[in-house]
């Protein structure tokens, strides 16, 4: 067998750093892609890899734009080869109460979480279908499961990730592709560090586990997906939340 590339959006962000850490150890071919804003944290990402010795290959894009996604992936693929396993880990926070959310915070939490997984899966689909083998992981969230105070974008956004797996895990489950939604609790990133100090203590306090995740548990997760021995999942939602949500 050839060796699978996998392509990570947001992947030198806080969870998406961790899973392409770990399918690369797991012997794939990774690629990271990022923001072009993020350009000037990308040689001291690669320099880090190369020193943890994983050679991990980085592409920009913004996946809120469907052209620059086509573009984006189109790139890859003449440089790296065909996408094997996608993970669209890509996401932001503009968290604020329903009377302050303003149509821009509203637009791009949709369009960074949401359309973006549009955006990437399409230009890769036809690829995984035509070859017969393929995964598409969608990092969503707990609040998409049981919403939040302060984010209703996020929560809509992150719900709909899991709507678009159910609805493509049925496309592809004849064709040896799978579609399935990892869906994260609060977990120890820059993400959730932004969070009001009071705030992120209440919300620990009501986690059963009584702590965060650490993205090294959601690669975890993130790459059994990935893997053969998960072949018979698909459209599934699996939760990490240490308990904070049981469904
Ligand atoms: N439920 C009900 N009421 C609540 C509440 C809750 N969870 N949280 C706050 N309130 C109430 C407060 O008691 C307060 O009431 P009064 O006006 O009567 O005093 C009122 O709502 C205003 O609360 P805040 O002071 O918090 O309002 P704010 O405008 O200063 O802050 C906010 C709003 C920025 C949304 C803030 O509440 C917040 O940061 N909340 C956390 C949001 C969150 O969990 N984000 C997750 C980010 S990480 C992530 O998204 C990753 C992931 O997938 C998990």
């Amino acid at each position: 067998m050839s060796t699978r590339i996998a392509l990570v959006t947001g992947g030198i962000g806080g969870i998406g750093t961790s899973i392409c850490q770990r399918l690369a150890k797991d012997g794939y071919r990774v690629v990271a892609a990022y923001h072009p804003a993020e350009q000037g944290n990308v040689e001291a990402w690669v320099a880090a890899r190369k020193a943890e010795g994983l050679d991990i290959g980085t592409i920009s894009g913004d996946v809120s734009s469907a052209e620059d996604s086509a573009r984006m992936v189109a790139e890859l693929q003449q440089q790296f080869g065909p996408v094997d396993v996608l993970v669209n880990c890509a996401g932001i926070t503009r968290d604020k109460t329903f009377r302050k959310m303003d149509a821009d915070s509203w637009n791009a939490v949709i369009n960074v979480n949401l359309n973006s997984v549009y955006n990437v899966t399409k230009p890769c689909w036809d690829g995984m279908i035509d070859r017969g083998w393929g995964r598409v992981v969608n990092i969503s969230s707990v609040n998409g499961q049981r919403g939040q105070f302060g984010q209703t974008n996020y929560s809509a956004a992150k719900a709909g990730m899991h709507g678009f797996s159910m609805a493509l895990a049925q496309e592809g489950a004849a064709k040896g592709v799978t579609v399935n939604t990892v869906s994260p609790g609060y977990i120890k990133t820059a993400m959730t560090a932004a969070i009001r100090e009071d705030v992120l203590k209440a919300i620990i306090d009501g986690i059963p586990m009584k702590r965060m995740g650490t993205p090294e548990e959601i690669a975890a997760v993130v790459a059994f997906l990935a893997s053969d021995d998960a072949a018979y999942i698909t459209g599934a939602n699996l939760q990490m939340n240490g308990g904070l949500f049981m469904h």
